[in-house]
């Protein structure tokens, strides 16, 4: 493949896995079970992007190993966003002839792109990468743009980072002096205190849901690619085991005053709540509208759910019965959708993912801003 033998492009794209691999001090490549790819927002400035794509769809190329795909960017929402995302359509047309299945979700592990234990990939999506790592056992790096493409279309990654068993232990012990538990705001400060390294939590018995948010903001407030939790995630199962048998290389306690002190102390004034980043289960769904069934909020609303979710949600009468109160229910980005925008509502969110990327956002917690949204 690297000599040419099938094609130039294919070659081409296999040597820039080889020097990104060099880069990072790769010993050879690895074929990898399944690719996920950020690039999903068809906005008029990738250019560059673009000419790539259809020098494979040229060659003749299709993805060798399932292929998701992140959200769509909200480009039919107003003027301003179907301008700026003015190439979504023509982008989601050469994903198809790629051979890329259309799930357009962060949170591909739920249904389309499920790894097992063990299994190499090559993931883009700070948020899907870490759960792969950390919740489900599976091994990739952050792999960026177009470096998931390269991978996808020869079906290969190279072998550094987190690959290898000696970067996936833990690295830094994070004790918890918390009673009320805020996931989101946990992996926030995670993630800023931790920046790059493997934390590994003291027990919680955190939900999968928990896990998701927690992990999409410690990957988003740090470089953080994989986390543990002593007693729930499957590679550490002790203490022992998880740090190699050797001390931690740092210690830190995160407190309930840290949880309560990355809270806004004004959710009255948000304009908008948004929920769902990265994007809203089925199940978290259900559990979310059952607060929003009753009575119409004084808020602008925003569920951003898996797109196949979504089409679920939409056949139950809770979901007519938030719709009639006002609720708005999206399966875009919600980061992607907010950021092109000239005048924009005072946001409120409990993702600490898009309250560390979204310019003006403000963080509650879960609890507090559902209160907000019901308060009369
Ligand atoms: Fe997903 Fe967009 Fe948030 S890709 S994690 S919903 S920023």
């Amino acid at each position: 493949m690297l000599n040419g033998e099938q094609g130039h492009v294919i070659a081409r794209a296999l040597k820039t896995l080889v020097h990104y691999g060099k880069a990072f001090g790769a010993q050879r490549l690895v074929p990898i079970k399944s690719a996920h790819l950020a690039g999903s927002f068809g906005s008029i400035s990738y250019s560059a992007y673009y000419i790539v794509l259809e020098q494979f769809i040229k060659a003749g190329l299709r993805v060798k190993v399932p292929t998701t795909i992140n959200p769509r960017p909200g480009h039919d929402l107003n003027l301003l966003n179907r301008i700026a995302f003015g190439k979504q359509n023509a982008l989601d047309f050469k994903m198809q002839q790629l051979g890329v299945t259309p799930n357009y979700s962060c949170v591909c592990y739920e249904k389309d792109n499920v790894p097992n234990v063990g299994d190499c990939l090559a993931w883009s999506e700070s948020s899907a990468v870490q759960f792969a790592n950390s919740v489900l056992g599976a091994r990739t790096n952050r792999n960026s743009l177009l470096i998931d493409l390269c991978s996808a279309i020869t079906g290969f990654t190279p072998e550094f980072g987190y690959l290898l068993d000696e970067n996936r232990r833990g690295r830094i012990l994070v004790k918890l002096k918390i009673s009320k538990m805020d996931s989101a705001a946990l992996g926030f400060i995670i993630g800023r205190e931790v920046v790059n390294k493997v934390p590994v939590i003291e027990h919680f018995n955190f939900s999968r849901t928990e896990l998701k948010n927690m992990g999409g903001a410690m990957a988003a407030a740090g470089g953080i690619a994989m986390f543990h939790v002593e007693g729930l995630t499957p590679e550490a199962p002790d203490m022992k085991t998880v740090f190699a048998n050797a001390p931690p290389e740092a210690t830190i306690t995160i407190t309930q005053d840290d949880l309560q002190n990355l809270q806004t102390k004004k959710p009255q004034q948000a304009e908008l709540v948004v929920f769902g980043c990265p994007q809203l289960t089925y199940e978290e769904t259900i559990e979310l509208a059952e607060y929003f069934k009753e009575n119409r909020s004084k808020k602008n609303i925003w569920f951003c759910m898996i797109p196949e979710a979504k089409l679920r949600f939409e056949q139950t009468d809770l979901y007519k019965n938030i719709r009639k109160n006002g609720v708005q229910v999206f399966s875009h980005c919600p980061l992607s959708a907010l950021t092109v925008q000239i005048s924009r509502k005072k946001v409120l969110t409990p993702s600490g993912k898009l309250f560390y990327y979204l310019k003006g956002a403000e963080y509650s917690s879960l609890d507090e801003c559902i209160k907000t949204c019901r308060e009369m």
